[in-house]
């Protein structure tokens, strides 16, 4: 995996436990965080943002993700990802999630989530084998 520390993951995931306070989550009652370190050292949280068409919600990941790009252009890379859940529950990321991740993520950068026992830290391409091989030309 890449070379953020265990130190630095604790960290990102201090910032996806803030981050889920201000979850949007009158639904399912789920209140998530994410949190991104940024290959040029910055970090950017994003929380889910549920909706009464309940398909429309946009997950922590995702919402962090595009925090990202918008506020730092489209060259912007991850290097490290953590989720963290209100919940005390396990929270690996959705599918949809780690698709849109491998966008901006090496395969081999960290992705830190709750598990049924504490946290797990899981390299993206152990989530999602294949996530950068799809090519349209
Ligand atoms: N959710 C996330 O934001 N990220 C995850 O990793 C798991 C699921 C949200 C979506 C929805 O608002 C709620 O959690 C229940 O699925």
């Amino acid at each position: 995996m890449t070379n953020v520390n265990q130190q630095e993951m604790e960290k990102l995931f201090e910032a996806a436990w803030q981050a889920a306070e201000n979850s949007y989550s009158p639904y399912s009652e789920f209140r998530v965080g994410a949190a991104l370190r940024l290959t040029n050292g910055e970090t950017v949280t994003g929380t889910n943002v549920e909706n009464v068409s309940y398909g429309l919600t946009v997950c922590a990941e995702r919402a962090a993700v595009a925090r990202a790009v918008s506020e730092f252009g489209p060259k912007v890379r991850i290097a490290a990802a953590a989720v963290a859940n209100l919940n005390r529950s396990a929270s690996p990321p959705c599918g949809a999630c780690r698709q849109v991740l491998a966008e901006f993520m090496t395969p081999d950068a960290p992705v830190m989530f709750p598990a049924a026992d504490g946290t797990r830290t899981m390299a993206l391409s152990e989530l999602l084998p294949l996530g950068s091989e799809m090519k349209l030309k």
